[in-house]
């Protein structure tokens, strides 16, 4: 049962106010009698480097790791899975022989929520349309080419998306910010990466209502949980996927990592974090 005093899981970021892992794990911890609790562990960035060291003789049994400090954790860590090692970044920490040890779990965060949302989506994968180039599309455009897909990439940034397409020779061309619309028009997936669609940020430029009735309208933001960009794909009679169940299930390998049980993604926990979002 949960109560004790101390955290024996957490997620480290900064700021990390805004968290939603510690509703999700909580709840999971609960549901399968997990001793310990999982907590918001802010980190301050002249701190990082330490609480990384002393990790392993913490008393903490895994954690999560948040913007900005995934990158730093992949350098901390004496091992990573293989995803990591693509990703150049770690987002979950457990040790090993007290040894500190990552992983990645955004990649299948993305592909697992479609895998589930929408079974079969990757059954004969083409091509598909990824905007923005920062973490979150790396770990995107890692889960597509990985399923079979060729990427298109475009970002407002240039020398950005082909720094991440270069990661991938051969499997994503890059295109230019303004020609967006019209590269994403042969796309069976499209996905946005960039915060473009929270709350008082700009229009993303994509002309939805001309896209084949078939295609999936990804968004990885969830604050709003429908972004007007997914409202303009659902309008348009498009398949769409929000960025709530990409949080859901990248949550779902950490807690595996750490407890040795696979917890599902339910519609009770999913009701949970969003009634949390909507406070
Ligand atoms: P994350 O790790 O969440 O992906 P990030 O690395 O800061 O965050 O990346 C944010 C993405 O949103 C980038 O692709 C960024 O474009 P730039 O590389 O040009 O900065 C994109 N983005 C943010 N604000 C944008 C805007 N107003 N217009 C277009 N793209 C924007």
């Amino acid at each position: 049962m949960s109560g004790s005093s101390s955290p024996t899981v957490g997620v480290i970021g900064w700021p990390i106010a805004h968290s939603r892992s510690p509703l999700i794990h909580n709840h999971w911890m609960a549901v399968h009698r997990v001793e310990g609790r999982y907590d918001r562990l802010p980190v301050a960035p002249d701190a990082i480097e330490g609480f990384l060291a002393d990790f392993p003789s913490s008393g903490l049994v895994g954690a999560n790791v948040t913007i900005p400090y995934k990158e730093i954790a992949y350098r901390a860590v004496a091992e990573r899975d293989p995803v990591a090692e693509r990703l150049k970044a770690v987002n979950c920490l457990w040790t090993d022989g007290g040894r500190l040890v990552g992983a990645n779990t955004d990649v299948q965060g993305f592909v697992g929520n479609l895998d589930v949302a929408l079974p079969g989506w990757d059954d004969n994968p083409r091509v598909a349309f990824v905007l923005g180039a920062g973490g979150a599309a790396r770990a995107v455009v890692d889960g597509l080419v990985h399923r079979g897909y060729a990427v298109r990439l475009a970002n407002r940034t240039l020398a950005r998306a082909e720094s991440l397409a270069a990661l991938y020779p051969g499997r994503v061309a890059v295109c230019d910010f303004a020609d967006a619309a019209r590269a994403a028009l042969q796309a069976d997936v499209v996905v946005n990466t960039t915060s473009l669609g929270m709350k008082g940020e700009g229009e993303i430029p994509l002309e939805l209502h001309r896209l084949g009735p078939e295609t999936i309208v990804a968004d990885i933001v969830y604050v709003p949980l429908e972004t007007p960009f997914l409202a303009r794909a659902r309008a348009a009679g498009l398949r769409t996927v929000d960025g709530l169940g990409m949080l859901l299930h990248q949550a779902v390998p950490s807690f595996e990592h750490w407890f040795g049980v696979r917890p599902v993604v339910t519609a009770e926990l999913r009701a949970l974090v969003e009634a949390d979002l909507l406070s």
